[in-house]
């Protein structure tokens, strides 16, 4: 990963911690445009897989709320550790994703979170949030989620029981069809 691609990442990361309440406001409006993409996901949290994702009952959801909020600090953490403790890092998002794995959630939920990402970040920074940058942003999170899906798909091939599952190539986020 190139200075670069870190460089914008962490700049960028920068404006949105200024934001009032950042993790509470990326972190809810990031797993609202998410459970659009993946409503099965919201029976995950207890919803109802029809319920609107603009609903009082999921915007005030104490878990909802802290579980948004807790993807938003893993990022931030995460950034933070980015370069000197990669090794460290990787245990943590190995250990993460073997978690989620038992969660029940599924393995394309990951370059679904990767896109609910872009979008939440695209909403908040505006111009600043050129194409440049949105690579770069796309690196960082395929290179995190590779970690997280490596550890998940430990669990979850088990739990499918299916010894000849590949779940990693195919869930890697692919930043052509993004645009
Ligand atoms: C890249 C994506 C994600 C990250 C970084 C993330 C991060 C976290 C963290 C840090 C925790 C708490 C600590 C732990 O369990 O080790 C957690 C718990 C949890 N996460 Fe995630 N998460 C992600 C995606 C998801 C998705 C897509 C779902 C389901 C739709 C989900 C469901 C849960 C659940 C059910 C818990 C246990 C806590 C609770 O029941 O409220 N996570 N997540």
């Amino acid at each position: 990963m190139s200075f670069s691609t870190i460089n914008n990442v962490i700049e960028t990361w920068e404006t949105i911690r200024r934001m009032p309440e950042w993790e509470k406001e990326v972190g809810v409006g990031l797993f609202a445009k998410f459970f659009k993409m993946e409503p099965e996901a919201k029976t995950i949290f207890g919803f109802r897989e029809d319920l609107d994702v603009t609903d009082y009952k999921v915007l005030i959801s104490p878990r909802f709320v802290a579980h948004a909020m807790q993807f938003v600090t893993m990022i931030d953490r995460a950034l933070n550790m980015l370069g000197p403790s990669d090794e460290m890092l990787s245990e943590v998002l190995i250990d993460i994703g073997a978690k989620h794995a038992r969660y029940g959630v599924k393995p394309e939920y990951f370059p679904t979170m990767g896109k609910a990402l872009v979008s939440v970040l695209s909403s908040n920074l505006g111009d600043v949030f050129t194409m440049e940058v949105q690579e770069s942003w796309i690196e960082v999170y395929n290179a995190l989620s590779h970690d997280m899906i490596k550890g998940h798909s430990e669990v979850y091939t088990v739990k499918m029981n299916d010894a000849n599952r590949q779940i990693e190539p195919q869930h890697q986020v692919d930043s052509r069809v993004w645009a």
